[in-house]
């Protein structure tokens, strides 16, 4: 389905900014979004529709949903990065268990540090995590500052993490945009574009910040990232149990598939070589053993 200007234009209080008559694609993501993002009902019931729904059928049961305390909430944010949740929980029991708090983490070498996430992957992150708590203790006083700005300059703590951690264990509002949260904006407002290009990233924070509740912060922003995970799933979604399928436009569009836009692939690069083929007159011909890394590595192929 394509849509027409005039149609486009309905959906906004205002005409949209930019407005094709004429184009290519079979969909119009981009210029939807622009018009009904502009309609403040929407953005309202938006997050009013995600609070009644996380508080239905969120999770509520996770461990670090048991408690506010900012360093049990930064740990599970930090090892949930790039991890998913059943991974995470006995990690994170374990890690809990033998670091307590904020100055225990500080104070422990960083090899019994490194055993504790030893199978979780991505050990940046561990080593980031005991130099942000010896930062805490260092120059916060072992508390944990509560504003985005200031927890974002702390080792491993990206600006959605910041906002996830003051959201959850200070109840401030503060935007998070992580890769589930992305998918759920990108279909329900159409936002085209590879979502890693700063330009289309900032339009994501944009509207992330827009959709912002006055209040009920905390299941706010569990219930986004509770969507992501369990309806909103890059393949599969379950639309039929979504709380905002009525006004979703990768739904009406039957682009679901097509947001978030992929990655743009990368022109392959042409490359050139010069080979010899030489032959014996008894026909043998020469070969050579090449490097074992790199193309056709280890095997046998002319000399380059
Ligand atoms: N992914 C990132 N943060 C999360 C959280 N607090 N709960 C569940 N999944 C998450």
């Amino acid at each position: 389905a394509s849509f027409g200007a005039t149609k486009t234009r309905s959906l906004s209080s205002r005409p949209s900014r930019r407005i094709r008559t004429s184009s290519i694609r079979p969909w119009r993501a981009r210029y939807v979004f622009e018009a009904s993002f502009l309609r403040a009902s929407t953005v309202a019931d938006f997050a009013e529709r995600i609070i009644a729904w996380q508080k239905v059928y969120g999770r509520h049961d996770l461990p670090w949903q048991r408690t506010r305390d900012p360093y049990c909430i930064w740990l599970s944010e930090i090892m949930l990065q790039q991890t998913q949740v059943a991974t995470v929980i006995p990690y994170y029991e374990r890690f809990v268990r033998r670091f307590a708090d904020v100055r225990a983490l500080a104070s422990a070498p960083i090899a019994s540090v490194m055993a504790c996430w030893a199978g979780l992957g991505y050990y940046s992150r561990a080593r980031n995590l005991h130099r942000c708590a010896q930062q805490i203790a260092a120059s916060h006083g072992g508390e944990f500052p509560r504003s985005v700005e200031c927890l974002a300059q702390l080792p491993g703590v990206g600006r959605s993490t910041a906002a996830a951690i003051t959201a959850l264990a200070f109840g401030e509002r503060a935007a998070i945009l992580d890769g589930n949260v992305k998918r759920v904006l990108a279909r329900h407002f159409g936002i085209e574009g590879y979502p890693g290009s700063p330009k289309v990233e900032r339009e994501f924070w944009q509207c992330a910040e827009r959709l912002l509740p006055k209040d009920e912060i905390e299941p706010y922003t569990q219930g986004l990232m509770d969507l992501g995970a369990t309806l909103c799933k890059r393949a599969r979604p379950v639309c039929a149990a979504c709380p905002v399928n009525d006004t979703c436009v990768a739904r009406r569009e039957q682009a679901i598939d097509k947001l978030p836009t992929s990655r743009p692939i990368k022109p392959r690069p042409v490359k050139s070589a010069v080979v010899l083929a030489i032959q014996e007159a008894s026909g043998a011909i020469l070969l050579e053993l090449r490097p074992p890394a790199g193309i056709w590595g280890g095997l046998l192929s002319l000399p380059e």
